[in-house]
């Protein structure tokens, strides 16, 4: 059975920063080799190679999709065993326990994300400033913190995600959208409480390291213009006590339909594995 590493581990004064400020960094979690080795099973999700047979909810394939976009591929882990690996790993799942403070952690689901490098004007391939929690909508609760996997090195150079801070305390805000392009714009446009200012953080990373923002924390990143792309994995996770509700908008969402007639349930069974603790089965 595969155990959480202590060291990486947040301690309190942790625990307290991102629940003031909605994010914080692990230590390095994964290896050179391990990385590698992820890195060789990304590619192979971009070639239909999918190793378990089953194929992911979406995906960017080589020969069909533009070469210059994001590409986005929700649940490769269903596909794919070492990338499920990563998006069932019990450390980052200890970590997720310790910053919402919860008792277990459940997979809601993950994102593989490739940027590609040499962005130009016209095709920045940047994600606009939103908040994970108005994409959640059939979540009773924004009881949900994303880790970030970064497969590469990451600083504004290559588009690193970038947070800000306080504003996992700000409620929903109105501007929300991942695929807006022009940042500037929807900064001016939202709408922030009186006494906050909207400040942003680069996440600076080792490849290998986490970052982990809250549900509600507003984060964006800007174009890659290295020469080399920005791989990472968002994997989105879910305190065990988190409850389906039906709504309208929210039941667009895949993990909506997997729970169509469940309203006020909570998310249970295989499809959303359980990280933390470790070992638990349901
Ligand atoms: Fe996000």
């Amino acid at each position: 059975m595969f155990t959480a590493l202590e060291n990486c581990l947040p301690t309190e004064q942790d625990a307290a920063f991102f629940k003031e400020n909605g994010y914080w960094v692990s230590p390095v979690i994964f290896s050179p080799d391990e990385l590698s080795e992820i890195v060789e099973h990304q590619d192979k999700m971009y070639h239909g190679d999918y190793e378990t047979g089953r194929e992911p909810i979406c995906n960017w394939l080589e020969g069909r999709d533009h070469p210059r976009s994001l590409r986005k591929t929700d649940n490769s882990h269903w596909s794919d065993l070492t990338l499920r690996k990563v998006a069932t790993d019990p450390t980052i799942g200890a970590i997720a326990g310790k910053l919402l403070g919860a008792e277990s952690i459940r997979l809601f689901h993950d994102q593989l994300l490739y940027k590609p490098g040499r962005a130009t004007a016209k095709e920045t391939a940047n994600v606009g400033w939103h908040q994970d929690y108005v994409y959640w909508q059939c979540c009773m609760e924004p009881t949900l913190v994303t880790a970030w996997v970064a497969f590469t090195d990451v600083d504004l150079s290559n588009g690193c995600m970038q947070v800000v801070p306080r504003s996992n305390q700000w409620g929903l805000l109105s501007v929300n959208n991942f695929f807006e392009q022009n940042l500037e714009k929807q900064r001016d446009m939202m709408d922030i409480p009186a006494n906050e200012k909207f400040e942003t953080v680069p996440l600076v990373m080792k490849a290998g390291q986490v970052s982990f923002h809250h549900a509600l924390t507003i984060h964006g990143s800007g174009p890659n213009t290295t020469d080399h792309a920005r791989r990472s994995m968002a994997v989105h996770l879910m305190s065990g006590e988190t409850r389906y509700r039906s709504t309208e908008k929210g039941d667009g969402h895949f993990n909506a339909q997997m729970m169509k007639g469940k309203d006020g349930e909570r998310f249970q069974g295989e499809n959303w594995p359980v990280l933390y603790p470790a070992g638990s089965v349901d």
